[in-house]
């Protein structure tokens, strides 16, 4: 059962392999709730999420989805959705309180039965050992600004691989550094909420450091293990034909998309970008090697492309982004552009080389009521999981090595700043009752998944 919002893009299913894996995500501050039981510590979200005016309408994550009780609940919805795999993100402040020193064992516990679950329920579980939730212990320590927290996520990763990594082979580092880096120490939106470009330059540098060495700890602890890194990127368009703001577009490009990945595969932190951020790396002997250290995967999340004109009086990179008029946009004010998405991943394959991709996040929010019918009929959701998929399979066609999409997200959830009034879930959450409902772009996502399946049987 599906609604229509007019013409659909024609869904080439046939283009995803049989063994494409279909997907949906969340992240553990985003869910879970449970912030002081078994032993969990703070983090820096629940410390940013207590700043006045920091959260719209004051919300934090202290019950969030409830996710911490209701998980059984929650995979029986995955299975309804009849997707086969599910990207979780690990707690560090439920494992590791105090940052770096002793385990929890019972915030292991935790993830212990939630992948035992999943795996019951034959969904495959790709964890990501960091979704920005940085244990506040280690930030009273300097955070993401000094060397020691990149070797801390090592050993904390160390700690989650010994215990699920006898069940768990796709394994993530971060989620989406830029948003740590930049958004968090920079624009100071996010945790820890600075806007200080030295320090998120720092931070910058060991977050793909800490992402290295975790890789390093991967391997070391689960042999097989297919691990990668989770970014996000836009695609960059200039506002006009000026040479000042085609410069601009080539900084927000740098600053956005080449500051993560060029270090990642073997090119260096980019030399234009250093020469604009003038902030000496915290470099040593050898981290350039740490933290292009071969992956086996690449995970890309994408919502929106930019565009830029130039702006010497603002701050880094000088490229203030341009309203584009009558296009359409999410309730995020979020420009809707499924090109943008074919186009990265193109650009993973061929400029970067990657031979392993997947969607990690993809999806939109929009502000769902749950109607007098008891459904909620998302059809502006539905739409863009269309489109975007429809970008995949023109991707796939193209020659982009494309092995699976994961919606954002399973649940409506803690959008960060923006609180729970952002709803990106295929199933809406009722936040007074915690109940669940899945939502017409989960149905149509359901029929997608068996459609394909159909298509691809024998
Ligand atoms: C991404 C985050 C994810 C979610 C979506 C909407 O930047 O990784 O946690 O908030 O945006």
């Amino acid at each position: 059962m599906s609604e229509s919002t007019g013409p659909r893009p024609a869904l080439d299913l046939e283009a995803f392999p049989p063994s494409f894996a279909w997907g949906t995500a969340t992240s553990a501050y985003q869910i879970e709730g449970a912030v002081a039981e078994d032993g969990r510590a703070p983090s820096i979200w629940d410390t940013f999420s207590r700043v006045p005016g920091a959260i719209d309408n004051g919300d934090h994550g202290d019950t969030a989805c409830d996710h911490y009780h209701r998980w059984p609940e929650d995979i029986a919805l995955m299975k309804e959705l009849g997707t086969d795999t599910y990207r979780l993100s690990v707690a560090w402040p439920r494992v590791v309180p105090g940052g770096d020193g002793p385990v929890n064992k019972a915030g292991l516990d935790f993830y212990d039965r939630l992948v035992d679950g999943l795996l019951d329920a034959g969904i495959t579980p790709s964890v990501t050992l960091y979704h920005w939730d940085l244990p506040q212990a280690l930030q009273d320590r300097g955070g993401w600004t000094v060397r020691e927290t990149a070797e801390h996520l090592a050993a904390y990763t160390t700690a989650v691989a010994e215990r699920l990594g006898d069940r768990v082979t796709r394994w993530a580092t971060l989620n989406e550094p830029l948003c740590s880096g930049w958004i968090g120490h920079l624009e100071g939106r996010m945790a820890p909420g600075l806007t200080d470009l030295t320090a998120a330059v720092r931070a910058s540098y060991h977050l793909l450091l800490g992402h290295g060495l975790a890789t390093r700890a991967l391997r070391a602890a689960v042999p097989g293990a297919r691990i990668g890194l989770v970014t996000n990127h836009s695609t960059v368009a200039s506002a006009s034909d000026r040479p000042e703001d085609l410069a601009a577009a080539v900084r927000m490009d740098g600053h956005t998309n080449r500051w993560w990945l060029d270090p990642v595969h073997g090119r260096g932190f980019p030399a234009d970008m250093r020469e604009l951020y003038g902030v000496d790396l915290p470099e040593r002997p050898g981290d350039l090697d740490v933290i292009a250290a071969p992956l086996d995967w690449h995970g890309l999340n994408y919502y929106f492309p930019v565009t830029v004109a130039d702006d010497p009086e603002g701050p880094v990179p000088y490229a203030r982004e341009v309203r584009v008029p009558d296009v359409p946009r999410s309730g995020m004010d979020w420009q809707i552009d499924a090109g943008g998405l074919e186009a990265l991943l193109l650009r993973l394959t061929e400029d970067y080389g990657v031979r392993e991709l997947y969607v990690t996040e993809n999806g939109s929010a929009f502000p769902d009521t749950v109607g007098p019918d008891g459904a909620v009929h998302d059809p502006e959701r539905t739409g863009y999981l269309e489109e975007h998929l429809a970008a995949c399979a023109r991707a796939v066609r193209k020659g982009v090595p494309l092995a699976g999409y994961y919606a954002w997200s399973l649940l409506d959830n803690f959008e960060w700043a923006y609180g729970y009034d952002k709803r990106f879930g295929l199933v809406h959450v009722d936040y007074a009752t915690q109940r669940r409902t899945v939502k017409t772009s989960g149905r149509r996502y359901a029929d997608i998944i068996r459609a394909h399946r159909e298509a691809t049987a024998g």
